[in-house]
């Protein structure tokens, strides 16, 4: 009774028909873990508040969460709201306990996570708080997310940091190949390198455990993007032996939009600037002073708990089975196509793929199949790199990637 008057008013306040969540109304219960493949994901899907008539197949940019996440976040800011300086900093504000879960998935101490607001936000921290003096080189490659590459190049101007840029191989299964031009582009000046783990533009993984030990026998930082792989492979920071990282969790996590980790290895804490000041009495080599931002949404924060929860119900190793099985599943079939072309490795990538059609620009491609066929995809135009990129999530089913290899097919 309590659940279904909790959705009546949510769908009041969203102004939508309470039959369209009325399916909500009953919890569906997860199946034992030794249910088959098909109800076990056919309880996932029934997690996720799909949309009425699109086939969302852009999860990369960011994801849905599931109902658990969003119930606790309207129940939080519902009761935030009564009293909002009370409830949220008095009683809400537990940030200790998803510390440390956090960590936990990523294999480090909680006292090297901070909980901010995304990747951005996680890497321009340290971009921004590291020391670094005029001549100092910086690696980074030209397939780095935008966001970064511009922090680096406002440095640059600001601080006549020098840049190197590295050309991967893209797409490529041979790491050595994929390793070699960083470690080609060290000179005794470099103080940085920058690694994406997970390549947004195609779903590339890099091997930047090689490149991050070269590093650090010359005693050279290094700063992971893992904004697309935590949550979605298996990422381990000391395994990884990086100095810092940072993450969304409102990508493959499935937490709250706007939720983020920065971690930062212990030894490494004291000698970053917070990009928000923290007051004088929180100590230098506390993580805690990279959370300094003033008011910030609590229940968004708080909500990320149930997202741990749904991740480990699912399991990481579960997780990723399935988005390559899915991601193989559509890639291998497109690819038999006239004019087709794979630019995601085989063994070197996860959920994300991105496909080149002769013919089409990315843009037209991506606005044809969401206005003819409600199929919606991110199109990827980025230094040479050009096509659309197909995200499945958890939820997705066969019987859609089918719709979009039929769309491909008539295209
Ligand atoms: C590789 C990579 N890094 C960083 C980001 C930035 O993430 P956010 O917008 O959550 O800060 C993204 C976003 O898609 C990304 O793909």
């Amino acid at each position: 009774m309590e659940r279904r008057v909790f959705l009546q008013t949510m769908a009041a306040l969203w102004g939508i028909p309470f039959e369209r969540i009325a399916h909500w109304e009953q919890p569906l219960s997860p199946p034992a873990d030794d249910a088959d493949e098909e109800d076990f994901w056919g309880w996932v899907r029934g997690e996720f508040p799909l949309h009425p008539s699109l086939i969302n197949l852009n999860n990369g940019g960011v994801s849905p969460h599931p109902r658990s996440v969003w119930e606790a976040l309207f129940r939080l800011e519902l009761s935030a709201n009564e009293a909002p300086a009370y409830t949220m900093w008095r009683i809400q504000d537990q940030k200790e306990p998803i510390r440390q879960r956090l960590a936990a998935i990523a294999g480090v101490d909680p006292e090297e996570v901070a909980i901010v607001r995304n990747s951005t936000e996680a890497l321009e921290t340290v971009i921004f708080g590291l020391s670094l003096r005029t001549g100092d080189e910086v690696i980074l490659a030209e397939s780095d997310y935008p966001s970064m590459i511009a922090a680096w190049k406002q440095r640059e101007a600001r601080d006549g940091v020098r840049l190197r840029w590295v050309r991967l191989p893209l797409p490529s299964d041979e790491e050595e190949k994929l390793v070699l031009p960083y470690l080609q582009a060290i000179t005794p000046r470099t103080r940085v390198i920058h690694l994406t783990h997970l390549v947004n533009w195609t779903g590339q993984i890099v091997p930047v455990k090689p490149i991050i030990a070269e590093a650090r026998k010359r005693g050279i930082f290094t700063l992971v993007d893992a904004a697309h792989s935590y949550a979605h492979i298996p990422v381990d920071f000391h395994e990884m032996g990086c100095d810092a990282a940072g993450v969304s969790l409102h990508k493959w996590l499935c937490a709250p939009f706007g939720t983020g980790l920065l971690y930062i290895k212990k030894e490494r804490i004291a000698e970053i600037w917070p990009l928000f000041a923290a007051p004088s009495e929180r100590k230098k080599e506390d993580i805690r002073k990279f959370e300094h931002l003033g008011t910030r949404s609590i229940p968004t924060e708080q909500a990320i708990a149930p997202a741990i929860d749904f991740h480990h119900r699912i399991g990481l190793a579960r997780k990723t089975a399935r988005l390559q099985k899915l991601r193989s599943y559509w890639l291998s079939q497109a690819i038999q196509l006239p004019k087709i072309r794979s630019l995601t490795p085989e063994k070197l990538a996860a959920g994300l793929a991105t496909i080149q059609v002769e013919g089409w620009e990315p843009q037209k491609l991506a606005d044809h199949l969401l206005e003819k066929y409600r199929i919606f995809v991110a199109a990827i135009d980025w230094m040479g790199i050009k096509g659309i990129r197909v995200t499945p999530h958890l939820y997705t089913t066969e019987q859609e990637l089918d719709r979009l290899l039929e769309a491909l097919r008539q295209v």
